[in-house]
């Protein structure tokens, strides 16, 4: 059995342990989170996403990528990179805080929210909500400092999957930076 299909194997494992699970109290936004901080380069290494199509077929996923900066207070620029099927793609959003909450949003470019649920700093579940208001649509993204994860940050990624009735759609990605690096800083 290969790494791929091993972590597979293990994702799917867990899935299943924690479907058995009574359900836990839905994750809360991080409101002490320190942007600084979270700020810079991160690996996409793991979706789970509503939206059918976010992914490639199986043969043209990758890592993903993420580069976040603090512009001025209240101002995030989020840089997402991802193979998708016409290849990899990058968009650049400028994204504003939320008078009340702890997250960022840029309605006009379809990005209704995005939050951090759960961070260390060497690995992050960001939440994003795409879309118009009335048809929007989860993705959760499990970002990493490096290009593979600890079980336990992994485990914490599924665990809010499972929370927010995606753990079905997760889908770890193929360990191929080529599309990541295309966005370093
Ligand atoms: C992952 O990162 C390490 C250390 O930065 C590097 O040596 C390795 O080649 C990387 N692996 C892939 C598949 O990019």
């Amino acid at each position: 059995m290969g790494p791929g299909r091993l972590t597979c194997v293990l994702v799917l494992a867990l899935v299943l342990a924690l479907g058995s699970r009574p359900q836990e109290q839905p994750p809360r936004e991080s409101h002490n989170l320190n942007w600084n901080k979270f700020s810079g380069f991160w690996y996409i290494l793991a979706v789970a996403s509503e939206s059918r199509g976010f992914l490639p077929g199986r043969g043209r996923r990758k890592l993903g990528a993420s580069v976040v900066k603090v512009l001025k207070a209240g101002q995030l620029k989020v840089v997402l990179a991802f193979s998708r099927s016409q290849g990899c793609q990058s968009h650049t959003l400028i994204l504003r805080k939320d008078r009340k909450k702890a997250m960022f949003r840029n309605t006009l470019k379809g990005v209704e929210g995005f939050h951090v649920l759960s961070t260390d700093y060497s690995y992050g579940v960001v939440y994003v909500r795409l879309g118009r208001a009335g048809r929007t649509s989860k993705t959760l993204l499990f970002f990493s400092r490096e290009n593979t994860s600890s079980f336990p940050s992994m485990r914490k990624f599924v665990d809010v999957c499972e929370i927010l009735e995606v753990a079905n759609a997760v889908t770890v990605l193929p360990k191929d930076a080529s599309c990541a690096h295309t966005i370093l800083p």
